[in-house]
């Protein structure tokens, strides 16, 4: 038992949510990207932040880190001030979940810090004050895969309610991330705010069709459910080279391909540790001809979700 710490490092994983049909209901975590974010006590009761490899905004009621904190100091009584630190090594506005990573694992550090002692589930809601801050709206499926690893479906956010979906061992994720930026606010104000029955049908049957065939490890099953009716077709016009990028991979043998998030990021699942050589390189040649920069992230899904660090 840790007694009178003063400060503590978390690392707070990347995020892919949506995955096809399951708009802002379904996501996954991911390695080797993310936030690590030191929470540090003072002696005061101002919020002092660090931003390391990325721009972010240091005003605490602008920063979503710093809301997410504040949500949680409130309702635990806790007056104090706190350094926070933010090491970012991915681009926030990428798709990939940035403002999760950065509201969850304050969130996570302060409930360490302050043993408060409360359950992963039960800080979701805090995580949540952060993230409505960026994108204006109160969805968990990056924000609860962030906080409890693995593969989730989001049922209800305030209080949360959800599950773990059980994937195969080799599922492995090609993350593209062409460097265009997408705020989520507008990926989401582009929507259409009804679909039609045909479409509603249409997604629940793809939806179903990705979670048995996730649990079963049945990829055809997976291949043939990963779309997206109610946001892909919108949104992808906001992604350059789309389509391109689509039928590379494709014809690559990948048994999925979808826009992560609100974009502009995109995934890809293969069903084994492939050499993705070529097709990274086909992918740089098209951006490359438009002049965009393009970065590839190969990984697994990650099954911890937020962790101390030290
Ligand atoms: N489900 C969200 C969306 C994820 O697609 O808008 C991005 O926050």
């Amino acid at each position: 038992m840790r007694k009178n710490i003063n400060s503590v490092k978390v690392f707070s994983p990347a995020s892919v949510a949506n995955v096809g049909p399951g708009f802002d209901i379904l996501g996954f975590a991911i390695n080797n990207i993310g936030d690590t974010i030191t929470l540090t006590k003072r002696n005061d009761e101002s919020y002092v932040m660090e931003a390391i490899g990325a721009e972010l905004p240091l005003n605490p009621e602008q920063n979503v880190a710093t809301v997410a904190l504040k949500s949680f100091c409130m309702h635990v009584g806790h007056k104090g001030g706190f350094d926070i630190k933010i090491e970012k090594n991915f681009t926030p506005g990428s798709g990939l979940g940035s403002s999760a990573s950065s509201a969850v694992g304050a969130v996570y550090a302060a409930n360490e810090l302050l043993e408060s002692g409360f359950s992963r589930e039960e800080l979701i809601t805090f995580a949540l004050d952060g993230e409505a801050l960026a994108s204006g709206n109160r969805h968990g499926d990056n924000v609860v895969p962030c906080m409890l690893g693995g593969f989730v479906g989001v049922k209800n956010c305030d209080p949360y309610e959800g599950f773990q979906v059980s994937f195969p061992d080799d599922l492995n994720v090609l993350i593209v991330f062409p460097d265009v930026p997408i705020k989520t606010s507008e990926a989401r104000a582009i929507l259409p705010q009804t679909v039609t029955l045909k479409d509603g049908i249409k997604q629940a049957a793809n939806m179903a069709g990705l979670i048995k065939g996730l649990m079963d490890g049945d990829y055809s099953l997976i291949k043939a459910s990963l779309q997206d009716v109610f946001a892909q077709p919108h949104r992808k016009k906001m992604i350059p080279q789309y389509d391109r990028v689509e039928d590379i991979i494709m014809k690559n043998g990948a048994i999925g391909f979808n826009i992560s998030g609100s974009g502009p990021a995109m995934f890809a699942f293969f069903n084994k540790n492939q050499g993705l050589t070529e097709v990274k390189r086909q992918i740089e040649s098209v951006y490359n001809a438009e002049q965009i920069h393009v970065q590839f992230l190969e990984s697994t899904i990650n099954k911890n979700g937020v962790t101390v660090v030290q």
